[in-house]
């Protein structure tokens, strides 16, 4: 059975992505662990802080982001992190000709403190910085989803490969070496529907949708709500709206490295026209509209939303 670190060293991979790659399975294992701490243990609540794009921060926020900072620090091969709880990149060393890696520590943190499934979402370049890089560039995506069971999908752009964490071995274990979005698939997940009545095309398309027996599946937690998308089909969907035409969602560390599985799954990741992969980063934390999905839905989004 292959695990997670015989992966790294049987694929060729650049070394030091796979030293990031190896550090990474022990930040998404500590942290899956976590989340069922007890007790004074247990990091439930909002503190009085604002992340970089003013969500309250929950303690989960920044116990995750802590967790991500002071292993990642420690790698010889990072040059600079990018997370979504610090305003500035975190420099670890700039003349070291390194791998910058974006990180979201938790994805879900509105919801971690209910119980329900979660998840980090990791992106991987190389260079002195990822100002005028597209996720096109990215070396790595990965996400993990802390659900019942730990699971993690990662791609270096040659298909996706999906890990379990086996609680008796201790570590990842391969789970499906091949991981495929179907064409078309049931599964609706419509985020921004705050926004609906100001965005007409948008109430169409969900209207027709549940007209067509869709399944309506939004958690409130990307990282599973794609995860849940990429294995039957379907689509995930937050746009712009009125008040806020660039969306909620995070271009560098959220959507991009999720443009980039989905992608090599054979789906699609858009923001209404064009490639999620294709968006110049130009600000750390800026946002845009997000369509993520099997091929079938996106072009059914294609075809609705106003040219
Ligand atoms: P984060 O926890 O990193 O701030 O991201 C939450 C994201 C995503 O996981 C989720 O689908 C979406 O925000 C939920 O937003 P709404 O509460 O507006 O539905
Ligand atoms: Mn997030
Ligand atoms: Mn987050």
């Amino acid at each position: 059975m292959t695990t997670w670190q015989k992966y790294l060293k049987e694929s060729k991979l650049d070394e030091s992505l796979s030293y990031v790659l190896a550090d990474l399975e022990e930040v998404f294992v500590d942290l899956w662990h976590a989340f069922s701490a007890t007790g004074n243990d247990r990091l439930e609540g909002k503190i009085e802080n604002m992340n970089p794009t003013g969500d309250m921060q929950a303690k989960m926020d920044v116990y995750s982001n802590q967790l991500f900072v002071d292993k990642l620090s420690k790698n010889g091969a990072i040059s600079i992190l990018v997370s979504e709880e610090n305003i500035d990149p975190i420099i670890i060393d700039k003349k070291r000709d390194g791998l910058v890696v974006v990180f979201d520590p938790l994805d879900g943190s509105s919801i971690v403190d209910m119980n329900m499934s979660v998840g980090s979402i990791v992106g991987v370049y190389k260079g002195e910085g990822v100002k005028g890089l597209s996720g096109r560039d990215q070396k790595a995506a990965i996400m993990a989803v802390y659900g019942p069971s730990l699971s993690v999908m990662v791609t270096t752009g040659e298909g996706v490969i999906e890990f379990i964490y086996d609680l008796g071995k201790k570590e990842l274990v391969l789970q499906n070496e091949h991981v495929h979005i179907p064409e078309s698939g049931p599964i609706l997940a419509p985020g921004g529907m705050k926004g609906c009545g100001m965005n007409s095309w948008y109430c169409a398309l969900f209207n027709k949708m549940m007209e067509e027996d869709y399944s309506l599946r939004y958690s409130g937690g990307m990282v599973p709500d794609i995860n849940h998308i990429i294995k039957k089909g379907g689509i995930y969907m937050y746009p712009g709206t009125k008040e806020k035409p660039g969306g909620k969602l995070r271009l560098l560390y959220e959507l991009a490295p999720l443009a980039m599985i989905i992608e090599q799954t054979g789906g699609l990741a858009i923001d209404g026209k064009n490639e999620i992969l294709d968006i110049v980063v130009s600000d750390y934390h800026q946002k845009s509209p997000f369509f993520a999905g099997s091929k079938h839905e996106i072009d059914l989004v294609r075809k609705h939303i106003p040219k």
